[in-house]
């Protein structure tokens, strides 16, 4: 599949863009489980406008990690346009609308899936956003509407490819849903299906191994598969599912020891990209989930969220492999 002339190879594996989730640490290890194509976190076209330090560090993305996009948020033409230029002086390989994001304070101003009751702005925000973007190409992440009675996305599909976007990624569910109940591949189906759509549809939401990736592929003819909470301590998600997809092997699950290694991968990676007490408060989120498995687990897991300096750190987790290898 290609975004413009960027090829991402047969059936691509796309890690979603995840707030607080997805920095260059968390990355860097997807990179290199063999995720194909990344996203920086969703980064607010307002506070770029506004120059909020903690907004531009977002922005921050390495050759390593290419292929790579950028993802802007906001309510505003002229801010997203305006962060359209200065996401671009950074020469992503694609820059990625957010017109998914289902939280109160995004979706109710009119941002993220907020735009998907505002058809025609979100078309022509992003038919400047393409002009703007000039040679990078322009992508959107988009939900299937606002909710039950008013699933757009068919329409929405055709108009944003109208106006210029590479590709679309699509997460089955209405903002209404947020994250609730299952997702629905049948109208991203229909959008791939339509005779008038010719850019890459790129299927989203709950898939949770190997084997649902497969079955999204055969099932509703998707040109990529983005994975998003099931990467959170489980980045081998990607070279797993790569490898069933090839081979139909499923590789085993990692061992306490393994996890261990990656955890600690993590750490170090997170060091590099983040000053000081930054990077441990970030790995507080990811921790736990690699070791959510385990068995009387809860007073360790306090200690991890607790230790202050990456030594002690480093400690807890050469202790788990240990206690539980
Ligand atoms: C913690 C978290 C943060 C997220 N942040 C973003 C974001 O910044 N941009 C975006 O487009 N979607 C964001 N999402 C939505 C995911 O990209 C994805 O669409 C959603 O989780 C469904 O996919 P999944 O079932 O594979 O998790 C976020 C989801 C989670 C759980």
């Amino acid at each position: 599949m290609k975004i413009g002339t960027l090829d991402l190879g047969c059936q691509p594996l796309f890690l979603a863009p995840m707030d607080e989730i997805t920095d260059p640490s968390f990355r860097s290890l997807c990179k290199h489980f063999g995720a194909d194509m990344m996203y920086t976190e969703f980064v607010s076209s307002d506070g770029l406008v506004h120059n909020a330090a903690s907004t531009f560090s977002k922005l921050k993305i390495y050759d390593h990690e290419r292929p790579i996009g950028i993802q802007l948020y906001g309510h505003q033409i002229d801010a997203m346009v305006a962060a359209t230029h200065i996401a671009a002086a950074l020469h992503p390989d694609v820059i990625d609308i957010n017109f998914g994001c289902p939280m109160k304070k995004i979706a109710n101003r009119g941002a993220g899936s907020g735009m998907m009751r505002e058809p025609q702005k979100m078309v022509e925000m992003t038919r400047q956003i393409v002009a703007a973007a000039a040679s990078i190409p322009v992508t959107a992440k988009t939900r299937l509407g606002w909710d039950d009675d008013s699933k757009n996305i068919e329409t929405i599909a055709e108009q944003l490819q109208d106006v210029g976007i590479a590709a679309l990624t699509i997460h089955g569910r209405t903002r209404a849903q947020m994250y609730k109940g299952t997702a629905d591949w049948t109208l991203i189906a229909a959008v791939k299906n339509n005779p008038r759509m010719h850019i890459p549809i790129i299927g989203n939401g709950d898939v949770h191994s190997p084997e649902d990736a497969k079955t999204m592929f055969d099932r509703y003819g998707v040109d990529g598969i983005m994975i998003g909470r099931s990467s959170i301590g489980r980045p081998w998600i990607f070279e797993h599912t790569k490898t069933y997809l090839q081979t139909g092997e499923l590789l085993p699950s990692p061992n306490v020891q393994e996890r261990v290694a990656v955890a600690q991968l993590h750490l170090q990676k997170s060091l590099e990209y983040k000053q000081g007490m930054h990077s441990i408060y970030e790995m507080r989120r990811h921790f736990c989930n690699y070791f959510k498995h385990l068995d009387n687990f809860k007073p360790t897991r306090l200690r991890l969220l607790t230790a202050e300096t990456p030594d002690a750190i480093k400690e807890i987790l050469n202790e788990i492999a240990v206690v539980w290898g």
